[in-house]
């Protein structure tokens, strides 16, 4: 029995799977509300046989989208849209489905990837940007507006009200973003964070505001439905956050009822080099787990069946989470289970095409 599909437990909600699909901002959405892309991609990837499902970076508020469309829970309308999403997915797939909320800071008011991936220029209706301190992202790039406590108290009450939306929704889990340079990660990082008040200076004061939020969203989540965090796992500079710093994080969210943390990297610093490679953020989800013993999802350049599980056998995670590989081949883990002589859910129309019809031959397109 391969352990990538043997079933893992989140409070009462019970993953038939160890795949996890890693939420991807699609860039589609109008004034934060999803539409007919969302309905075809997350349509497609319910069909995945993942164990889970995560749905794309969805932002607290309008100020806090990354592009102009970047999807949204602050508005009846986003929420509608969603449900629409939701209950499409939801008639053919019992797939779990989580969200990941989020807030750009910094990085928010950017072109879409296909655009240049710069802040918006004047012309394309640009907004300010806010963050822990005034250092812009990269040279060129706005100076934010400090965040004062009246500003921290309603993003803080902006990320519980997407909660409380989300739990309306009936969705199964949500993950708070607190990574890749967004606005908690520019809490986290002395890089970004110069404050000299109780949200900076040591590392517990930095954890502040991203705890204290986390801990007001769990209070407003339904305490049988599990709530996870990404995490910051380093900013692969000298002087920056480190995989130290990563494991105090993880384990002060445990403490506050955290039930699983997902290590990434990367975004705070611009001129970072991130040794991209196979499985290059893996090391910082063992050293997590190993130190804290909490269920550990690792992302990064996951892209086969054997090495996500060995990665498993190894006990340097709980879980995998997968990208662009899902986007490659959203049937992923149908070949990955063909692969482990394994079995995932196939919605009995495609039955005939499940992992026992190919006696090692697995049509991955690939040979
Ligand atoms: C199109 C795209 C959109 C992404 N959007 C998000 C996002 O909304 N939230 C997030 O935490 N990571 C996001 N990521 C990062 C991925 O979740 C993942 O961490 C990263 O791509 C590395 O994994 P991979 O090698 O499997 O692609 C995005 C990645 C891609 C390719």
């Amino acid at each position: 029995m391969s352990l990538l599909f043997s079933p893992l437990r989140l409070r009462a909600l019970e993953l038939p799977n160890r795949i996890q699909v890693s939420p991807m901002c699609q860039y589609s959405a109008v004034d934060g509300s999803m539409n007919d892309w969302h309905l075809m991609h997350y349509g497609s990837l319910a069909l995945s046989g993942a164990g889970l499902l995560v749905i794309e970076a969805t932002h607290v508020s309008a100020q806090g989208r990354i592009t102009h469309g970047c999807s949204g829970l602050y508005s009846d309308d986003n929420a509608a849209a969603l449900a629409r999403v939701l209950g499409f997915c939801r008639v053919h797939s019992a797939m779990p489905i989580g969200i990941q909320l989020g807030h750009a800071g910094r990085k928010a008011s950017s072109e879409r990837p296909w655009e240049g991936r710069g802040s918006l220029k004047d012309g394309a209706d640009p907004w300010p940007v806010v963050a822990a301190s005034d250092l812009p992202f990269a040279e060129g790039w706005p100076v934010p507006a400090v965040l004062d406590r009246d500003a921290l108290r309603s993003i803080r009450e902006a990320f519980v009200r997407a909660t409380e939306r989300a739990a309306a929704l009936g969705i199964d889990l949500i993950e708070l973003h607190s990574a890749h340079g967004y606005l908690l990660s520019t809490f986290l990082s002395p890089l970004s964070n110069r404050r000299t008040d109780e949200y900076g200076g040591s590392r517990e004061n930095r954890m502040r505001f991203p705890l204290e939020t986390f801990a007001a969203m769990r209070a407003a989540w339904p305490a049988e439905r599990p709530m996870g965090v990404r995490i910051h796992g380093s900013d692969w500079t000298d002087s920056g956050w480190g995989v130290d710093d990563a494991v105090a994080y993880a384990a002060a969210l445990q403490a506050l009822g955290c039930d699983y943390v997902t290590v990434s990297s990367g975004g705070v610093a611009s001129a970072a080099q991130i040794p991209v490679g196979p499985g290059y953020q893996v090391g910082l989800a063992e050293a997590v787990r190993r130190a804290t013993g909490m269920v550990t999802c690792a992302v990064g350049m996951i892209t086969g069946a054997a090495q996500a599980e060995a990665i498993l056998a190894e006990g340097r995670a709980d879980q995998v989470a997968l990208a662009r590989a899902m986007l490659f081949n959203p049937h992923w883990p149908w070949a990955a289970a063909a692969a482990l002589d394994s079995n995932t859910a196939l919605p009995p129309q495609y039955a005939r095409a499940g992992a026992a019809t190919w006696r090692g031959t697995i049509p991955t397109g690939a040979a």
